[in-house]
């Protein structure tokens, strides 16, 4: 049966690296804070004017590419996630395109708004779009470039610290081979609390969802137009990411376990079995009480946010893709893939390298 495997992996990350003593300029916080809460030590942060979130996943996709021995005309379909996009529209699929120098295949570029959770659902269909035959050589690529839109100050300082800029794709291709590919997957979501992690503005909620739309300066509702950016948005900050963290981090610790032994149970697997497991890289704590609820050994699971901070789309796949630079993935590895995010949105992929 057809399947769908990895076939070339890489990532890229800015060379600026960012540490939390480099924080401390910008806003109250501190080393020890940071550490012992979120596990992170340091971050990437791209170069204005170099880097952009398409040119880092470009850089991304030439290294999966090469690695899965083909080229760029080759690729019959694009996947882009990210909630840090180049461009509010057109999405960063099409720039991505025109990087590669591959514009003329007019072959169809999609983009994924699911957050941290945006490389396990477009992994998912991309699955789908394999196996059905409509597509044999897919890019994939999950890339954020959050210190453009970051609130370096006090007020944003929760927010601020957590993330980090980087890129990762895979090229995705169809294999026969009984022993390899997703083997399964499980994608979730629920809206009921959306604002607990969101960025509310630019946005055309003109103040719907809100007890108090005068926060947001809204003019007349009778006026059209005018409601994307206005003095109170920018002073109230809803051009920021907000987060509940309290929240994220109590509904992640348990929606983490239960989606990964969901996608266990679909091919009748025990969490022992699993060669690795590469969590989204919220929160370090959050990484250690998933191990622990699943026990698995150290050497199960893989974790490098102590170096790039949360990177959201691009985490899973920049961390698969050291790790298997590293020599940690090998050809027959049980690898779970798993994610949790804003929306809330979560889901899992088992899959045998
Ligand atoms: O990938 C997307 C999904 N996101 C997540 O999974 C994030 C989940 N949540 C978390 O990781 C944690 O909630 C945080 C790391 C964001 C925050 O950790 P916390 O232990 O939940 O802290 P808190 O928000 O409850 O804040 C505790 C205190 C507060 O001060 P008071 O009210 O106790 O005086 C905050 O104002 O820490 C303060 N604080 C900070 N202090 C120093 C908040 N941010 C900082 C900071 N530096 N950066």
């Amino acid at each position: 049966m057809r399947k769908t495997k990895i076939a070339g992996i890489g990532h890229y990350v800015p060379d600026n690296v960012f540490t939390n003593e480099d924080l401390t300029k910008y806003m109250d916080t501190n080393d020890e804070w940071i550490q012992e809460r979120t596990g992170i030590k340091e971050r990437r942060f791209g170069t204005k004017h170099k880097e952009t979130t398409t040119t880092m996943g470009t850089e991304a996709a030439k290294i999966a590419i090469e690695r899965a021995n083909t080229t760029a005309e080759e690729i019959d379909f694009i996947i882009f996630a990210t909630l840090s996009p180049d461009y509010y529209f057109p999405g960063c699929g099409v720039l991505l395109q025109r990087e590669l120098g591959i514009s003329k295949t007019e072959i169809g570029a999609l983009d994924i708004r699911n957050q941290c959770t945006g490389f396990v659902y477009g992994l998912t269909v991309a699955d789908q779009f394999i196996k059905s035959g409509m597509y044999k050589n897919i890019l994939l690529v999950g890339a954020e470039m959050h210190s453009m839109g970051l609130e370096f100050s006090t007020r944003g300082r929760n927010v601020s610290v957590i993330f980090g800029d980087g890129a990762g794709a895979v090229v995705l291709q169809p294999t026969e081979e009984e022993d390899q590919g997703v083997l399964s997957s499980a994608l979730h979501s629920d809206g009921t609390k959306a604002e607990i992690l969101s960025l509310l503005s630019p946005g055309s909620h003109g103040g719907h969802y809100h007890e108090n739309p005068e926060e947001f300066g809204f003019p007349d509702p009778n006026t059209p137009g005018g409601v994307f950016i206005t003095d109170k948005i920018l002073e109230n900050g809803f051009h920021y990411p907000f987060m509940d963290g309290p929240s994220v981090f109590k509904k992640a610790v348990v929606k983490f376990p239960e989606v990964i032994l969901e996608t266990l149970k679909a091919i009748d697997k025990k969490p022992e079995e699993i060669d690795l497991l590469i969590p989204h890289q919220a929160n370090l704590r959050i990484s250690q009480f998933v191990q622990r609820a699943l026990k698995l050994r150290d050497d199960q699971v893989y974790n490098n946010i102590q170096k790039y901070g949360n990177t959201t789309a691009a985490s899973i796949p920049i961390a698969l893709s050291e790790a298997w630079e590293e020599g940690k993935v090998k050809r027959g590895d049980l690898i779970c893939l798993a994610a949790f995010g804003s929306g809330f949105t979560w889901g899992s992929c088992m899959l045998r390298w």
